[in-house]
């Protein structure tokens, strides 16, 4: 598949998950947004807009907004569903916009203007993360922050999203996780200090292994998988997951990745 097709393969399955993943994931995923916010309103900034690269329904806007009230907070998104919900999100934001595109390279227009760059869980479904976190780190002006929270190759020892990974492997090749040591390096190369590389954990609960595989493959991650290879492939899949899950309500506590680096000058 080209790049092309991989990219309008996921721009769709993400566009068919959107109102599912408002639903569903932000309210579980907001501790980890509330860590990627909180790097960047802690400390000084200098002036600038906030980008959002792969901002989904822009859940980063209401906390980004609170800390920081008095700036342009910019979202970008692949998906047209995803932006959607993300400006009907940013209609009480006055400050706020919201534009379609791919954030794998970013536009010239952005280098150097940016007081911050955050995103949260976009970086690991870039087809080169390491080339994409060098991208935004040329976004930030002298002082800016970087604030990229995204999952790792390890997540937890056991839990949903472990076993969901062991079965969807045994059908579908692991991807080369190799950027996962890449970034530190491609963002000092950028002209970041890296500051932090930190692996926070949150409890997350799904109500039985049912409602989370379905989650996943509707309106989530899953999603363009399960379009791509059709009904009876995710039958199979759910099938066999939930015969490697317990019973009824299933709480973890899985660890993130976060990265937060410093342009000096
Ligand atoms: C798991 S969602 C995260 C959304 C939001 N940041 C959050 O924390 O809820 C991942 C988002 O990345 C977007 N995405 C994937 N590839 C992208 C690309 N190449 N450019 C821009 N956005 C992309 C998807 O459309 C999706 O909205």
């Amino acid at each position: 598949m080209g790049d092309e097709d991989r990219l309008a393969r996921l721009a769709r399955g993400w566009d068919e998950a959107a109102a599912g993943y408002e639903a569903y994931y932000v309210p579980r995923f907001a501790p980890w947004v509330a860590d990627a916010v909180a790097a960047v309103t802690a400390g000084p900034l200098p002036d600038g807009p906030v980008l959002v690269p792969c901002c989904g329904t822009f859940p980063e806007l209401p906390v980004l907004a609170a800390g920081l009230p008095d700036r342009v907070v910019a979202g970008l998104d692949l998906s047209a569903g995803m932006v959607r919900l993300a400006a009907a999100r940013a209609s009480a934001c006055p400050r706020a916009t919201v534009e379609q595109g791919d954030a794998s390279t970013l536009s010239e227009r952005w280098t150097g203007r940016c007081a911050a760059v955050v995103s949260v869980f976009g970086l690991q479904q870039l087809p080169a993360p390491d080339a994409a976190i060098g991208s935004w780190a040329a976004a930030l002006r002298p002082g800016g922050v970087l604030s990229v929270l995204f999952w790792p190759r390890y997540t937890e020892a056991d839990g949903p999203f472990a076993r969901l990974g062991e079965v969807v492997h045994g059908h579908v090749p692991a991807g080369d996780d190799g950027w996962q040591d890449r970034l530190v390096p491609a963002l000092t190369a950028a002209g970041l200090v890296v500051e932090r590389d930190e692996r926070p954990a949150h409890p997350m609960s799904h109500p039985d292994a049912a409602t989370f595989f379905d989650a996943h493959t509707r309106a989530g991650p899953g999603r363009p998988l399960a379009t791509a290879r059709g009904a009876a492939f995710v039958d199979r899949l759910r099938a066999e997951f939930l015969a490697a899950s317990p019973p009824g309500v299933w709480s973890h506590r899985p660890n993130a990745r976060h990265l937060v680096a410093r342009r000096w000058d």
